[in-house]
This record gives C-alpha cells, structure tokens and sequence, in this order.
C-alpha cells in the first residue's frame, strides 16, 4: 500500500505538470480529492485494514492527500497567472467606492411636510393603533353594525369586534373622547383595506385632520384646506369641493384639485378629467359629538382625511402607486 501511494503521488505529479486551464484542473481536483475521489476512497478503506497497521497506513494515506492539495495549489496559482490575473496589489487608478446612504422612504417625506404644514397652523399630531376595534373605526363613527356604508371599507377582519382601521377617522373617536374642545389634531398612519390595483395598495396611508370648537364653519374647513394647498403644490392650483357622503360628516365633500400632471388638460392619471381626488372632508355629524359626550348645540367641528399615496403619486408625477412599495432603489434613489 505504501508503494502504491507513492505511485499515485508520482501519477498525480505528472498529471498535474500537463494541465494548462481551469478545467482540466477542476476535473483533476475532483478526480482525487472530490468527495468520491481516489483518495477518499483510499482513506475510507483504511477501516478494512489490521489494528495494527491503521495508524502508520493512515498518517502515510494523509500525507499523500496533503501532497496532492499542495500540487493542486500549485497549479491554481500558476493558472491565474497564465490567465492574465496578475495580482499586483489594488489599481490606485480606479474610482473609489461610494457607500450606499439611506433616505426617507417618498411617503414617509410626503407625510411629514403634510403634517409640518398642519402643525405650522397650530394643529397638535397625535398617533392611534392600526389594529383597531370595531367600535372606533366604525360604530364611533355613527356606522352601526349592517351599515351600507360598511360596503366602502372593505375589511380585514381580525375577529368580530378587532379588525385594521380602514382609514384614520378612529382617532376623532379616540382624541375626542379623552379630550374637551378646542381641538386641532392631525393623525398620521397606515390604513389597510381588502384592495390592490395602479391606484390601490392594500396598506396605505392617511393623515386625518380635524378642528372642534364653538361656531367653526364650513368656511374653515375651506380655509385651511385651501392653504394646505398652496403649500404643498403651490399657489394657483385649483381646488374643487364636490357634495360626497360620509356617515360621520354633515355635509360632507370630496376635494380635487386640478391634475398636476397634466395641468387641467386630461390624462391617464386623472381619466380625462382634470381633476384629481385627494381627500374626504365635512362637517363632523353631531352624532359623533354625542357618542364622545360633546354637547353638539354648543360645538361645531371639520374633519378630513388625505390620501397620502395620492399627494405623493402628483407631487412627484408617479402614475402607479404599487411602485413605492417594490422597493427597487432605482426608483426610491430619485426622492
Ligand atoms: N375616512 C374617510 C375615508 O377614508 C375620509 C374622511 C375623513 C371623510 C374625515 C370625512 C372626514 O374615506
């Protein structure tokens, strides 16, 4: 056995002097030292031998094995150079490597100047929980349970009375009833319905405002939408107020603004029409008042709700929402 290692050694030696690329030496490596190489085997056959003869046999059948991973070495270096990869050390030459930073996310930027804006106007920021109940996302909201107005939200449900807010007017509900009027609050968050298509994601984002105190009109609510506005697409962008429907608003209006996109022209993100939805608003319904134990004869209020992923999508001339969420750097490294 030991003259037959030796043999192997000698056969490998010579082998190995006539390989001239990356091939031939991988088939030579795995040949012999692959895990079912001559090799292994010669090692795994060590176990048939006497007692007596197993260490000496063994200490020899390694050293084979450690002569030919050297001429594999060997020859692994000498190709490199054969291949032209002379390593010389690092190319001073080449442009250095920029480590990559990070940003806010468009949305998470868009959500803050919402809020900056509303906070320079005196309007406090409170947050509220996205798994919410029942009670707060709807019957607060004077949307009793089988309420058509159900239909609207689709849903995810979490149990029968927990569910996640369709939207952030929880937090009227939720402020109001630990807080007496004057109220200004904005509450910014995530909000999830059963949805997804070029306008639609199923997580999305809202900032809900709204304003109690005695005698506020709708004049106000038109005041300070109109100013918002102004400050996040600048002046001179028309603004539309469009009779609309909500349970815990009274009157209530839908507001557009003229397509920023294409300046009023008509276009694919605003269907033809030149305008552009991007919040709910109203007066806010005395049964709210009543459900949070506000007197409605002494208090009036306004409430809206924006679309956060809109004003982003127009702030930044994006016409298909579902791309703040692929996460592809290409397109968040432009924000
Ligand atoms: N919560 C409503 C929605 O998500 C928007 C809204 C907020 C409407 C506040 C009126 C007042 O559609």
């Amino acid at each position: 056995m030991e003259e037959e290692l030796q043999r192997l050694v000698a056969t490998a030696r010579q082998e190995a002097a006539g390989i001239d690329d990356a091939a031939q030496l991988e088939e030579f490596r795995v040949r012999y030292l692959g895990r079912k190489g001559i090799l292994s085997g010669i090692l795994r056959g060590l176990g048939n031998l006497p007692a007596a003869d197993k260490p000496r046999m063994g200490a020899l059948a390694n050293e084979a094995k450690a002569a030919i991973e050297a001429l594999h070495a060997e020859k692994n270096a000498g190709l490199g150079h054969d291949c032209g990869q002379i390593r010389r050390g690092p190319d001073l030459s080449l442009p250095g490597r920029c480590s990559a930073h990070g940003r806010p996310h468009p949305i998470s930027r868009v959500m803050r100047e919402t809020c900056e804006i509303f906070a320079a106007m005196g309007f406090d920021i409170a947050e509220g929980p996205n798994v919410e109940l029942d009670y707060y996302n709807f019957e607060a909201l004077n949307i009793p349970a089988h309420h058509p107005a159900r239909d609207m939200h689709d849903t995810f449900y979490i149990t029968d009375s927990l569910l996640l807010r369709t939207h952030t007017s929880p937090m009227q509900a939720r402020i109001m009833e630990g807080q007496q009027p004057p109220l200004r609050v904005v509450a910014p968050g995530q909000v999830y319905r059963c949805d997804s298509d070029i306008t639609h994601t199923p997580m999305f984002h809202q900032v809900e405002g709204f304003l109690v105190d005695e005698q506020v009109s709708f004049a106000d609510l038109k005041g300070v939408l109109a100013l918002f506005v102004n400050k996040m697409f600048g002046s001179g962008v028309g603004l539309r107020f469009r009779p609309s429907f909500f349970p815990f608003t009274e009157p209530s209006a839908e507001v557009d603004i003229a397509c920023v996109i294409c300046g009023g022209k008509g276009c694919r993100v605003c269907k033809k029409t030149g305008w552009l939805e991007i919040l709910g608003s109203g007066m806010i319904n005395p049964a709210v008042f009543e459900k949070v134990g506000y007197d409605p004869k002494r208090y009036s209020g306004f409430a809206f709700g924006l679309g956060i992923e809109r004003i982003a999508m127009l702030s930044y001339g994006i016409d298909d929402i579902r791309q703040f969420y692929e996460n592809d750097l290409r397109f968040l490294s432009q924000f």
